[in-house]
């Protein structure tokens, strides 16, 4: 059976899979029943040296459709309960689960004695690692704290240094998607000393509008604030900044990976993309610890099916195949085709290339008739096959030889 055994920097959990520093990890009491239930590690809800005061309601729900909570967004704040509350609970968990990694989120104002005195007054009991929260997008960061750091490579730096002074585990730090390149942030991050950085954070949101009271939604008593979103609707940002940051020779540090994080399937990405472990919280809340299970089994079955003895062994994979749109090759050229036995005539495939492609698809006349690609002027772009209900029915085809390529690099002699 795979191996499972992860370690992000030095902290080792049985398996790859964390909940992210959230509501599912704000008590010892959730804490515990997440580690009976077997997640590998858990990102305690963000600590700072005096709690803060929450607002009611705080979520927002986004749904597509008939499925509820594709992206949620949330105005909450960090920790509200007092620092030696978590901290006991901390080392009660720790004690009754010494195998599972606990790593304490830290948030505190932008001076080295505030976050001297908070890693002295959290390494009282034991941590596995620090992660630094340079990602909440609301409340704090109009404090000069959360993503105000995040957005600043010059604060990101300091404040890492600041940490790694007086921190004596592994220090993560955990970035803000709010930001143009979040490259130029882990950069900034690994030159202050960071161990690992994780990615992301929520992004600045507004849910939506209540069409019938006309207020934003979630709202406090009549007003609201941007919030931040994730869930699965986040995943593909958050996959493109990991990859982004393991392609980085300037990154070059461990990444956990965040951001819509549901199934085995959806970490397994993340891995190949260069995470060496996830971390969850949305999928969590809408589901409940026990999804993990289905995690350990479906990646176990994937790797052993493999034959890869280890999930570290995906770690990365894909990222030599990421690169510059420039090293492209033009050459290659695929067109859509149609299976006629499996076609059910319902025109969507047609509609979508007329209206919005190269309008390439041709409808018989005689309605018993299947739609027909024109493959000299289908251009390949996958749109009918996206939006085709029926499983492969439309085929991408490779249609040139195979022997040759150029890229645009090499056409504009465009450096590297
Ligand atoms: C209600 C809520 C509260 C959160 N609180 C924190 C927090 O205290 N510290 C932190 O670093 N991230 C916090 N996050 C962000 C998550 O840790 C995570 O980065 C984000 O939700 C993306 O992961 P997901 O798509 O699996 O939810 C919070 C997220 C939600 C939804
Ligand atoms: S691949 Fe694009 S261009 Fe080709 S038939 Fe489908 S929608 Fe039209
Ligand atoms: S979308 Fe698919 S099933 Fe519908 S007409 Fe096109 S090929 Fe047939």
């Amino acid at each position: 059976m795979a191996d499972l055994r992860s370690s992000l920097a030095g902290i080792r959990s049985p398996n790859p899979f964390w909940l992210a520093s959230a509501p599912p990890t704000n008590s010892g009491y959730q804490v515990m029943r997440a580690f009976a239930a077997g997640w590998g590690g858990a990102v305690w809800k963000t600590l700072a040296l005096e709690p803060i005061v929450n607002v009611t309601s705080r979520f927002g729900g986004y749904d597509v459709g008939a499925t509820k909570m594709i992206g949620m967004n949330n105005i909450e704040l960090i920790t509200d309960r007092p620092l030696d509350v978590n901290l006991r609970e901390i080392a009660e968990c720790k004690a009754a689960y010494p195998d599972r990694a606990i790593v304490a989120s830290l948030m505190t104002d932008c001076t080295r004695e505030r976050w001297h005195e908070l890693v002295h007054a959290v390494e009282t009991v034991r941590v596995d690692g620090f992660e630094l929260n340079f990602g909440c997008p609301h409340g704090m960061s109009e404090r000069g704290m959360g993503s105000a750091v995040g957005q600043d490579p010059e604060l990101i730096e300091t404040v890492t240094r600041w940490v790694k002074e007086a921190a004596h585990v592994p220090v993560v730090v955990k970035l803000t998607p709010n930001i143009t390149d979040v490259r130029y942030a882990a950069r900034a991050a690994v030159r202050g000393g960071a161990d690992a950085v994780s990615m992301i954070n929520t992004i600045n949101s507004l849910i939506g509008v209540d069409l019938d009271s006309w207020l934003p939604i979630p709202h406090v008593d009549g007003k609201s604030s941007h919030g931040g979103y994730c869930g699965p609707a986040v995943k593909p940002i958050a996959l493109n900044m990991v990859g982004s940051c393991a392609s980085d020779p300037q990154v070059g540090v461990p990444i956990s990976g965040i951001g819509g994080v549901s199934t085995w399937r959806d970490a397994a990405e993340f891995f190949l993309m260069g995470a060496t472990n996830v971390q969850v919280c949305t999928a969590v809340m809408h589901h409940g610890f026990r999804i993990v299970a289905d995690m350990i089994d479906g990646l176990t079955n994937y790797l052993d099916a493999r034959g890869i003895a280890s999930v570290n062994d995906l770690i990365g994979k894909t990222v030599p195949r990421f690169v510059s749109w420039n090293d492209l090759n033009l050459d290659y050229q695929i067109v859509a085709r149609i299976d006629p036995d499996a076609c059910i005539n319902c025109n969507r495939c047609y509609i979508a290339c007329e209206d919005a492609a190269h309008q390439c698809i041709e409808r018989p006349a005689d309605p018993a008739l299947k739609p027909v690609v024109d493959e000299e002027h289908c251009v390949g772009c996958n749109l009918c096959s996206m939006v085709c209900p029926i499983e492969d029915c439309i085929e991408m085809v490779r249609v040139d030889a195979g022997t040759t390529s150029h890229t645009w690099r090499e056409r504009l002699s465009v450096p590297s």
